[in-house]
């Protein structure tokens, strides 16, 4: 059996992204939680980091929204308190990592997606995402700038098989 599920995949790419548990999931205690959701999925974990994020990084982080009504509100939500680093690689891992989260907002946020299941509020919505190749490669600079731990994972076979 095992030696039909070959790598690498069709119609797929193993990717690597960047996803933040911001301050509210750790005041909130959810932070268990929802790594679950990420873990069931069986996307794998190549980097994790508790962090206090400072005004520089936040700058770097979101640089593309420097200019928006909301950005001095974010960056003070951000630095407020400690966040989580967490690198997750699998197949197309960016977009599936944005699928679990759900749209921006709690209150848009579809039912079974983290947003929509954890919370209601527009500012305080427990995770971050990257959102494209480009952002991934980016945040994960900033994040884990001695790189990930790339490590066999025994899920490979079972779970990210091409589907023929
Ligand atoms: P994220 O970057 O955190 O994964 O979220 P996202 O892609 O879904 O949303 P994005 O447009 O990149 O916005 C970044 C974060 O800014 C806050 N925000 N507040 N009050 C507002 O209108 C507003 N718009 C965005 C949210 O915390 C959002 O996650
Ligand atoms: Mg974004």
């Amino acid at each position: 059996m095992l030696s039909r599920l070959t790598l690498p995949f069709k119609d797929q790419t193993v990717e690597t992204t960047l996803i933040l548990f911001k301050p509210d999931s750790l005041h909130r205690g959810v932070v268990g939680r929802i790594l679950s959701r990420f873990e069931d999925k069986g996307l794998q974990i190549v980097g994790m980091r508790l962090m206090q994020m400072t005004d520089e990084i936040a700058a770097e982080h979101y640089a593309e929204h420097v200019d928006r009504p909301f950005y001095a509100g974010l960056v003070g939500f951000m630095t407020s308190s400690p966040i989580i680093a967490l690198a997750l690689h699998g197949p197309n891992a960016i977009g599936v990592a944005r699928k679990l989260m759900g749209k921006t907002f709690g209150i848009d946020a579809e039912a079974g997606t983290i947003r929509g299941d954890f919370g209601c509020s527009k500012s305080y919505n427990l995770v971050h995402g990257s959102d494209s190749h480009e952002s991934a490669a980016r945040e994960l600079g900033i994040y884990f700038p001695d790189g990930l731990l790339k490590w066999d994972g025994i899920q490979a076979p079972w779970l990210w098989d091409s589907g023929e």
